[in-house]
């Protein structure tokens, strides 16, 4: 099999209109989209007024509803002060909640004067379709709490709370995998760990799967699929991350390898046929309209 990798750069809207006109369907979309936090960005305004924004985010899960499979499986990532309007969205456009994950964070909690300090995010893992067309129930190496009189001698099934996926702080705890400029400033702040993409992509497909990210940044997802044997297609409105993604892609760094985690989920039924056989040397295609050139080396990688 030859293995497809789809980096288009531009409007995630305009894209997937053109990715469904020529036919594609996908099993699996990731959904980070901007936060709308009022962060300084070169190619968006992250200030939209709340309805418009939410109007915005229900435009998208239309057009990922038309280019999934029937039983297709949706992630969406946000902040958790937005769970009521992800669900919201999500049954409006046709989806079927299937979770509300909790993905704790491991560093600090955002501390608050008077309420508890927040410290997860959450992602909506909807289906198209009351059932999904596949799920594969992983099982986890997950740490014992102090409470735990035994070792597990096979490991647990993950549930809804993920609390054994560090995310990439800002500074020292961003570690290896964090992308830096020549400055060793973080090259972008939202990047998603390749933990949190193997987990999703384990769950929800099989090897020759097509995967979505319409909000690609760094390109995780397809550097994540392209290990695992998924066909993807990144859209990334910045041509500053697209020479991202291409260049990681291209590196293939061993911050990005998802290899040390096969351990860990070692007690998985039939883990050798979910894991697939990643096609590290497929050339990516570039998207017909990816129109870039990478003004600058990023550094310290
Ligand atoms: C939260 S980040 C995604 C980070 C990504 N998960 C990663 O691992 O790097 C959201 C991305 O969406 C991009 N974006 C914003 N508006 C967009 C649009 N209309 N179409 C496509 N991408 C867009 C931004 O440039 C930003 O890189």
């Amino acid at each position: 099999m030859t293995l497809q990798t789809l980096i288009l750069q531009g409007d995630c809207l305009q894209r997937m209109a053109e990715l469904e006109v020529q036919g594609y369907s996908f099993a699996l979309t990731f959904l980070d989209p901007p936060f709308n936090q009022g962060k300084e960005y070169a190619c968006f305004d992250d200030n939209l007024p709340e309805e418009v924004y939410w109007r915005w985010m229900e435009e998208v899960c239309r057009a990922v509803h038309r280019l999934s499979l029937d039983g297709a499986a949706v992630y969406f990532m946000q902040r958790e002060k937005n769970t009521e309007a992800v669900l919201r969205v999500l049954r409006e456009t046709g989806w079927t909640l299937q979770n509300l994950i909790i993905w704790t964070k491991r560093t600090s909690a955002v501390p608050n004067g008077w309420r508890f300090g927040k410290q997860y995010q959450i992602i909506a893992f909807a289906t198209k379709g009351r059932k999904p067309r596949l799920f594969h129930r992983l099982r986890v190496d997950a740490p014992l709490r102090p409470e735990y009189k035994y070792p597990r001698e096979d490991g647990m099934f993950l549930t809804d709370v993920w609390d054994d996926i560090r995310e990439l702080t800002s500074g020292y705890f961003a570690g290896e995998e964090a992308i830096r400029d020549k400055q060793g400033e973080r090259f972008h702040k939202q990047q998603s760990p390749v933990s949190l993409l193997a987990r999703i992509l384990l769950s929800s497909t099989k090897p020759g799967d097509w995967v979505l990210d319409p909000f690609a940044g760094t390109g995780t997802t397809a550097v994540v699929a392209q290990q695992l044997g998924r066909h993807s297609a990144s859209v990334e409105l910045d041509p500053r991350n697209v020479a991202c993604i291409r260049w990681r892609l291209e590196s293939r760094r061993e911050a990005d390898s998802i290899a040390p985690l096969k351990h860990y989920y070692r007690f998985t039924p039939n883990l050798e046929q979910i894991w697939g056989e990643g096609n590290d040397r497929s050339p990516y295609t570039e998207g017909q309209f990816s129109l870039f050139e990478r003004s600058e080396p990023y550094g310290g990688v």
